[in-house]
């Protein structure tokens, strides 16, 4: 048995923070001691942790010091900042922003699908972009007997995906335009969908789009995979869905992706079209797995393949998928670098 660890939490009152809480809890994760830090904002206030109240606090020098794990889910520029020095102080740091995803020494895990790669980290672990964890997911499996070449991925992400303000801002507006009280003038997202997120980049892709192509390539260990992706934020609050369309080395039998994917740990087929049954993400809010219907031989191309992928965004996006990195390296004794992150950037 793994023993006790002590963690920290840096942005336990986001949406992914209070998601983590809760996953914290359900998987009995072995902790000994939990700090949660979070903005000037929230500190003094008091979040559930095991059933017991714990104090939010603001990040200071000095606060990592003991923290096996420091787990960080605040911006990108925050995580810049925070992460080194929780990693000076000798913890883990399992990030979720996409600060330090593309670096070469910073792995960048699904469990499932690339945990040994963890073996190698250096102080910090990433997790991938909640968009691109449930699409790898999907194609990890189908990807290791019929070797995946190209992936057109449309997203319809939740506005979760962009924090806990934007969930806000989706219900206010509902609100507003159902109340006739709407002066919603730009930005609008309810009952509305926004063919961007991210900036744009000179290519025409957004940000988000280049990370779906980039953090799968890396993860899959497949330099050559060819992906294009259109990024949508729709008015859902929690689930992000991907049509996802695959072309492949060989032809597909429907149904042996089908088992393929069944039999893939974290991974759940709903697919009777018939009668009405796919993954959509109102159902699926809350749960861990990856689900997959709509499986059909793509007729426009030889090997290609079509599904639809729904997955809750803050749970196997990020709160769910970090934890699981930290069992794992607690399962494969790692939680000390094989060399620090300094050595390795000067290397
Ligand atoms: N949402 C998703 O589905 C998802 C999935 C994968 C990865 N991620 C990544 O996870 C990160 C967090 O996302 P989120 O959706 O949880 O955002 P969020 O709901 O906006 O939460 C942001 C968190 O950062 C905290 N924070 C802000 N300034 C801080 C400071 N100076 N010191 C310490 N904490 C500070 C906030 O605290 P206050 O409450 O006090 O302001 C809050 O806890 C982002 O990098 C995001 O890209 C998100």
């Amino acid at each position: 048995m793994p023993r006790d660890v002590s963690i920290a939490v840096v942005g336990a009152t986001g949406a992914v923070g209070l998601e983590f809480l809760k996953v914290l809890e359900q998987r009995a994760f072995p902790v000994s001691s939990v700090r949660l830090f979070a903005s000037p904002r929230s500190v003094g206030k008091q979040l559930a942790v095991n059933g017991k109240p714990v104090s939010v606090e603001q990040t200071h020098p000095g606060c990592f010091n003991g923290v096996d794990f420091a787990f960080i889910s605040v911006s990108s520029e925050l995580s810049e900042e925070l992460a080194p020095q929780a990693v000076e102080a000798g913890a883990l740091v399992i990030d979720d922003s996409s600060a330090f995803r593309m670096r070469p020494e910073v792995p960048l895990v699904v469990p499932e699908i690339n945990g040994q790669d963890m073996e190698e980290h250096r102080g910090i672990i990433s997790i991938p972009n909640c968009s691109t964890t449930q699409m790898v997911m999907a194609i990890a499996p189908l990807h290791a007997v019929n070797p995946v070449r190209r992936i057109v991925v449309d997203s319809y992400q939740s506005v979760s995906g962009a924090g806990s303000g934007a969930m806000e801002e989706l219900r206010s507006q509902a609100n507003a335009t159902l109340t006739g009280e709407d002066d919603i003038l730009s930005s609008r997202i309810a009952f509305n969908l926004r063919p961007q997120i991210g900036d744009f980049l000179s290519s025409g892709y957004t940000k988000e789009e280049e990370k779906m192509s980039e953090e799968t390539r890396k993860i899959m260990h497949a330099p050559d995979m060819a992906v294009s992706a259109t990024c949508v934020r729709v008015p859902v609050l929690v689930c992000h869905s991907e049509a996802v369309h695959i072309e492949s080395e060989g032809p597909w039998s429907v149904t042996d992706a089908r088992n393929l994917l069944a039999n893939f740990p974290g991974v759940s087929i709903i697919d009777n079209p018939q009668a009405g049954e796919y993954p959509m993400p109102w159902d699926l809010a809350g749960t861990d797995d990856v689900y997959v219907g709509r499986i059909r031989q793509d007729w426009s191309h030889p090997n290609g393949l079509a599904m639809w992928v729904v997955a809750d965004n803050l749970r196997k996006g990020a709160a769910l998928n970090a934890i699981q990195i930290a069992e794992e390296v607690l399962r494969r004794d790692c939680l000390k670098p094989t060399s620090s992150l300094s050595q390795a950037s000067s290397a």
